[in-house]
């Protein structure tokens, strides 16, 4: 991957997408985007969106995306113009933007493509606007990681767990105020693969906003979330043991959990398709006879992602291409976390 160079004019932010092993999903406060439980994720190193940030003469931002210009009433153009107009009347910027994005993976599939795109959308126009293209500037100023991640989440919540590379933890907090980010572990503490296997024409057709928005409908929610703090326990457990065996049967319960919440709702939501369930059943099975250790989850889409450990990634992802020959996969793993200009740090 190119690293893009800095000048005074261009900002440059490239921000991976994360996988959660426990979900968000359900918003308390929809407006100060509280979720209604903590999760956890992964970061990941080759999922990732780049964008570039220079000034822009005209009345409006310009937004390209993959290529294409967005108008404000595009599904991506809403998201993108609208987290735009809210960092600026939050931060008191005035400057439009030219802003230049694009993912190293397939959008709206089960890949977080908004995690990773209001990350970097959020991190290069601030360091835009506020002319400090470095962590270092940006924090000496008060523009703390934590401050910039509290800004993403507006955009999309999951997006504030990219802004740190390895294990993140989103604590809900006693009120939306009082909702903290944090890096659990860095890159080196575990180093986990995701194979995301992605089915042929897997398109998302329901965003997550209005999955969140269903959430509550669920007669399983409220026993969902009385379960979730000794499953956050659990994982957290798991995760201090370095006892993958164990997290990814933690990771696996919640991925089917979050299913069954989607699938109880009202309307019914439905990500995986026939192609996802294969993968999944397929995967068990290798597990049971003793094939291979690994473990899957979803995100919401169509997409499998297959957790395990670094030794047993390329066996595993050979087993995958062999057995799911018409389908896309990407072999990622656990990263260092966004770049700026560059730099990680
Ligand atoms: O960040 P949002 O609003 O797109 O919600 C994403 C929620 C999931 O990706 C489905 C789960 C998660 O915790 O990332």
């Amino acid at each position: 991957m190119a690293i893009h160079a800095s000048t005074a004019d261009t900002v440059t932010a490239e921000t991976p997408a994360n996988i959660a092993l426990l979900k968000y999903w359900g918003k308390d406060d929809g407006a100060r985007q509280w979720p209604s439980n903590a999760s956890i994720s992964m970061t990941l190193t080759h999922c990732r969106t780049i964008t570039t940030v220079q000034a822009n003469a005209g009345d409006d931002d310009v937004v390209v995306l993959q290529g294409e210009r967005l108008t404000r009433t595009t599904a991506h153009g809403i998201k993108i113009f609208a987290q735009l107009d809210f960092l600026r009347t939050m931060c008191g910027f005035t400057q439009k933007l030219q802003i230049t994005t694009s993912n190293t993976f397939p959008l709206a599939c089960g890949i977080a493509s908004s995690a990773s795109g209001m990350a970097a959308l959020t991190l290069a126009a601030l360091a835009y606007w506020t002319g400090l293209h470095s962590w270092d500037t940006l924090a000496a100023a008060g523009w703390t990681r934590e401050r910039i991640a509290a800004l993403a989440r507006q955009g999309s919540g999951s997006a504030c767990r990219s802004l740190w590379g390895g294990l993140v933890h989103w604590q809900r907090g006693a009120s939306p105020d009082q909702q903290r980010v944090y890096q659990l572990e860095d890159e080196n503490y575990l180093r986990l693969y995701d194979i995301i296997v992605t089915p042929e024409l897997a398109t998302k057709t329901v965003s997550s906003s209005a999955g969140h928005a269903r959430a509550h409908s669920s007669p399983l929610f409220a026993l969902r979330i009385a379960g979730l703090q000794e499953r956050q326990r659990d994982l957290l457990a798991a995760l201090a043991l370095q006892d993958v065996e164990w997290l990814g049967s933690l990771v696996e319960q919640e991925a089917l959990e979050f299913c069954q919440i989607m699938s109880t709702c009202a309307p019914p939501l439905v990500y995986a398709s026939a192609e996802s369930l294969a993968v999944m059943t397929w995967l068990r099975q290798g597990r049971q006879r003793g094939d291979f250790v690994a473990y899957f989850t979803v995100d919401a889409g169509a997409s499998v992602h297959v957790l395990c450990a670094a030794s047993a990634a390329p066996d595993i992802a050979a087993a995958i291409r062999t057995a799911f020959p018409q389908h896309g996969v990407i072999v990622d793993r656990i990263g260092s976390g966004p770049r700026l200009n560059g730099a990680t740090r």
